[in-house]
Parts: structure tokens; C-alpha cells; sequence
């Protein structure tokens, strides 16, 4: 495994394994597999409604508490801060933790995001979380987080792969030490996975595309965290560590981002209704 030291000097594992819409046993089942095999970070979120399987998956592994590297994120509705304060407590019971490695805002929305930010600092500096970032956050949404605390998130997590290569956040994030982590980094197992010029770079290294992807992603400073509920997939995804794409390769895949398709929604837009709105609407 490869690690990346976040900016407060904590160590990251750059491959995780993704559990968007795995459920009950399975996902209990498939993070067990995972860790098993080798995979060192869990990644979900509250808004998975997966916690409490995710946090059995990892007991179940019978791996240390401390050698597994666990990511979760504040789910829109619980934007603000009380209300965050309230919601890491709850992930950390669920999962059975005393401690998260990694909290992350999911999305930005509109105006709560900085009172959110706040709530994770002070549970940072209180010890309950190791590290804070944010996900699908824009250059101005993670200035302004950090402008308002002195804090600037030490992750981003935001959708990215061949066919959507994000140039103005990957620069923020280098010119001030964020790790960037693709999400969807397969776009969902889509399209990108038939893609004749990856097809011909995967054939001369004996590789899948899959495998090719993971690996651009690796090369250009990106985390990654493929979901799969498969044992075959979960073991190819991690075999990614054992050959190098070339600089022309990499550019190669690079230029394929003017395809611009994205696969989730776009920051930018994105709204949702907060606890208290959804409480009126009912
Ligand atoms: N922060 C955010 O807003 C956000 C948004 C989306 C996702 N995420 C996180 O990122 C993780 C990964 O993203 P994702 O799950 O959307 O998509 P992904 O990892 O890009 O792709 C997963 C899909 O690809 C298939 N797949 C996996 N490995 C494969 C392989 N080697 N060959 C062929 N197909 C393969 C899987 O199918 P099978 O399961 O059938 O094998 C699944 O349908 C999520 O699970 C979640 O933890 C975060």
C-alpha cells in the first residue's frame, strides 16, 4: 500500500474501498472481503444509510482498529452546526468508533457549509476526528471555509475520471496542500471502461481498464476508492501498484476529459433542503 501525509502530518492510504449503495450483509460482507484482502481505507457516508454495516464489515475483519483508515461524510440535511456536532456523534456510535480518521462535508449547497466547517474543526481540536476535509467543494467554497476558521480542508473528495478531469480544483488543491480523492473514479463502471485508446494502453501492460484508470488516477496525485460488489474486482482494483503509465500515456488519457460527461451532479447547482425543511415539508 501507498499513503499520502495529509497536511496536519496524519498518513492516508491512496486506495480505499467505496460502499455507495452497498447494503446490510452484503456491504458488511464485501468491506470484510475488502480489508481482508488488503484494502486499508472504508469510505461512506451518512447519507448511504450504511454506517452501522460498514462499521460490522470492519470488526468482522478482525483488523486492528488502528490500521484501518475510515471516511465518512455529514449528509446534506445535517448542514450547520449544531446539527453536525449531533451527527458525528451519531456516525461514531453507529460504527461503534471512538475516534474517525476522516470527516468530510459531502456537498457545499448554498450558505451553511461555513457553520458545518466550524463544527468539524472544533471536533478535530477536540480529538474526536483525525483529520477534516470536504467533498465537491469549488476553489471559492473551500477558500471561504478557510478564510472563515484559518483551516483549509486537508481533503477534497470530488468526481473524477478520464472523461471529467477537473483543472481549476486539482490546482487549488496542489497550491494548498489538499488531497485530491476521485470519486466514481470508474464513472460508475460506464462507458469510460470501453474506451479504445485505455483499451490499447491496458493491452501493454496485461492490464484492464479498469486497472489502467485506477492507475492514472494514482499518477496524477489522486486517492481512489472503487466500490465493487464482487471478490474478482475488489482484488483486480487493488492490483494497480506493480506498473507505470508513461508521461505520454498519461497525457493520452489526459485529453480525454473533453469528452466533459459527469456521472453525479454538479456542485455548482446542487441544492437540498436542510433537517428543518424537510420537518416543515411533512
Ligand atoms: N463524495 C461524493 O459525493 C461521492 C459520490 C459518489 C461516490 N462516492 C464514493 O466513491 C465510491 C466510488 O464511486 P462509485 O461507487 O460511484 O463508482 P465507481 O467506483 O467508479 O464504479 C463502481 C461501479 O463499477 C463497477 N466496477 C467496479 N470495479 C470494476 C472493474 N474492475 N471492472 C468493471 N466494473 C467494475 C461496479 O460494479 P459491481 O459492484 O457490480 O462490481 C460498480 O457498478 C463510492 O462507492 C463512494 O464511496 C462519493
Amino acid at each position: 500500500m501507498e499513503y499520502r501525509t495529509l497536511a496536519n502530518g496524519v498518513s492516508m492510504p491512496i486506495l480505499g474501498f467505496g460502499t455507495y449503495l452497498l447494503q446490510n450483509e452484503t456491504c458488511t460482507e464485501m468491506v470484510k472481503y475488502a480489508i481482508e484482502q488488503g484494502y486499508e481505507a472504508i469510505d461512506t457516508a451518512q447519507a448511504y444509510e450504511n454506517e452501522e454495516a460498514v462499521g460490522e464489515g470492519i470488526r468482522q475483519s478482525g483488523k486492528k482498529r488502528d490500521d484501518i483508515f475510515i471516511t465518512s461524510k455529514i449528509r446534506n440535511r445535517f448542514h450547520g452546526y449544531d446539527n453536525t456536532l449531533m451527527a458525528v456523534e451519531n456516525t461514531l456510535t453507529t460504527m461503534g468508533l471512538e475516534q474517525m480518521d476522516l470527516f468530510l462535508i459531502h456537498w457545499p449547497g448554498e450558505n451553511m457549509y461555513v457553520p458545518t466547517w466550524k463544527a468539524l474543526v472544533r471536533m478535530y481540536d477536540e480529538g474526536l476526528i483525525r483529520a477534516i476535509g470536504v467533498s465537491n467543494f469549488l476553489p471559492e467554497h473551500m477558500e471561504q471555509a478557510a478564510q472563515a476558521t484559518g483551516r483549509m480542508p486537508m481533503v477534497n473528495q470530488f468526481e473524477t475520471h478520464p472523461y471529467l478531469h477537473q483543472y481549476e480544483i486539482i490546482d487549488y488543491c496542489k497550491n494548498n496542500d489538499v488531497f485530491p480523492i476521485a470519486w466514481s473514479p470508474l464513472m460508475v463502471g460506464g462507458e469510460v471502461l470501453d474506451d479504445p485508446v485505455i483499451l490499447n494502453i491496458a493491452e501493454r501492460y496485461g492490464k484492464t481498464t479498469a486497472q489502467t484508470i485506477l492507475r492514472w488516477h494514482l499518477q496524477n496525485g489522486f486517492g481512489v476508492i472503487p466500490k465493487s460488489s464482487h471478490a474478482d474486482r475488489i482484488l483486480q482494483n487493488k492490483d494497480i501498484f506493480d506498473f507505470k503509465l508513461t508521461q505520454i500515456e498519461m497525457e493520452e488519457m489526459n485529453q480525454l476529459t473533453k469528452k466533459q460527461i459527469r456521472v453525479g451532479d454538479d456542485p455548482a447547482t446542487y441544492r437540498f433542503l436542510l433537517l428543518d425543511q424537510l420537518k416543515e415539508k411533512k
